[in-house]
């Protein structure tokens, strides 16, 4: 089999075909996918029935998974996976049903934000022939880069505050999140920089999203606030996203330095929505 990189015509993702992931693959195939991640920052397999233990095994060779501290996070036996669905069994949410409601990456209010994350769909709502529930993403390098040489100069050695609690608020406040907010040991917010250079190829990506950036330090309220509003409009411009209409068996990695994404609930409770996420840990932040 050879491995083939198709890039999918939008700023960021590629579809990759050829590599078998319930196999382990070789060390240049691997090179291979890896390059192409972190080139087009999302990238994407179909077609292909893994196992939780074949998707823990692929995206481990990224990194370090990160493990699950609470058993509500519903990851039934492996404390990497973690259970995004609208699916309710005996009265209890089975995961994260409303994972994606505003624009974020990932992890963004830990010290160490998460470097991947990996969703695999195993099923996915349809209507009248076309699946539901697509997941936005937005390059924040390709946002970064289009910048005015003023706006550059104006963010250099600036630093945000990512809040969990922001988000929680913003989000309505339920569900597992609110769970994992009431424990005494929670995360709640980090500092990073605003423009945060990409720890593998070296791209400067704005670190701002409507879900999780509350404030930028030093600045008054009126003016970080605006800050923010602008900067995050910037980045989910529609020429730096990539929209992904989700097949059964998919598997979607991105990079949660050098994008964002949302998602979308244009599907009814009543229709199952079943998705698992293997996420690597990162490193601390740097500008
Ligand atoms: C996530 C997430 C969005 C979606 O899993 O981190 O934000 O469309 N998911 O499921
Ligand atoms: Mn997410």
């Amino acid at each position: 089999m050879t491995i083939e990189i198709k890039p999918t015509g939008s700023t960021l993702g590629a579809e990759i075909t050829g590599a078998d992931l319930t196999q382990p693959l070789t060390d240049a195939a691997f090179a291979q996918i890896r390059a192409a991640f972190y080139q087009h920052e999302v990238i994407f397999f179909r077609g292909q029935a893994l196992s939780d233990e074949d998707q823990i095994r692929f995206t481990a060779r990224f990194g370090e998974l990160r493990k699950l501290k609470l058993a509500s996070q519903a990851h039934v036996q492996h404390p990497e996976i973690f259970v995004v669905s609208n699916i309710v069994k005996e009265g209890k949410p089975i995961g994260s049903y409303d994972a994606g409601k505003l624009w974020h990456t990932d992890g963004a209010y830990l010290a160490k934000p998460h470097a991947i994350s990996a969703l695999r769909a195993l099923e996915v709502p349809a209507h009248n022939g076309r699946t539901l529930g697509d997941t936005h993403f937005a390059s924040t390098s390709a946002a970064y880069a289009a910048l005015p040489q003023s706006m550059k100069k104006r963010l250099e050695g600036l630093m945000a505050a990512q809040s969990f609690e922001q988000h929680l608020v913003k989000t309505g406040g339920t569900g597992i999140k609110k769970e994992i907010y009431a424990t005494a040991n929670a995360d709640r917010e980090a500092i990073h920089p605003l423009v945060r250079v990409h720890p593998v190829n070296g791209r400067k990506c704005l670190y701002v999203t409507e879900g999780y950036t509350s404030r930028i330090v030093g600045l008054p309220e009126d003016e970080s606030r605006e800050l923010i509003a602008e900067l995050a409009a910037q980045c989910i411009k529609p020429e730096f996203t990539y929209v992904h209409n989700w097949r059964q068996h998919d598997l979607v990695m991105w990079d949660d330095c050098s994008t964002q994404h949302r998602a979308t609930f244009d599907y009814p409770a009543s229709a199952p929505r079943l998705m698992h996420r293997t996420t690597v840990v990162g490193g601390a932040t740097v500008q």
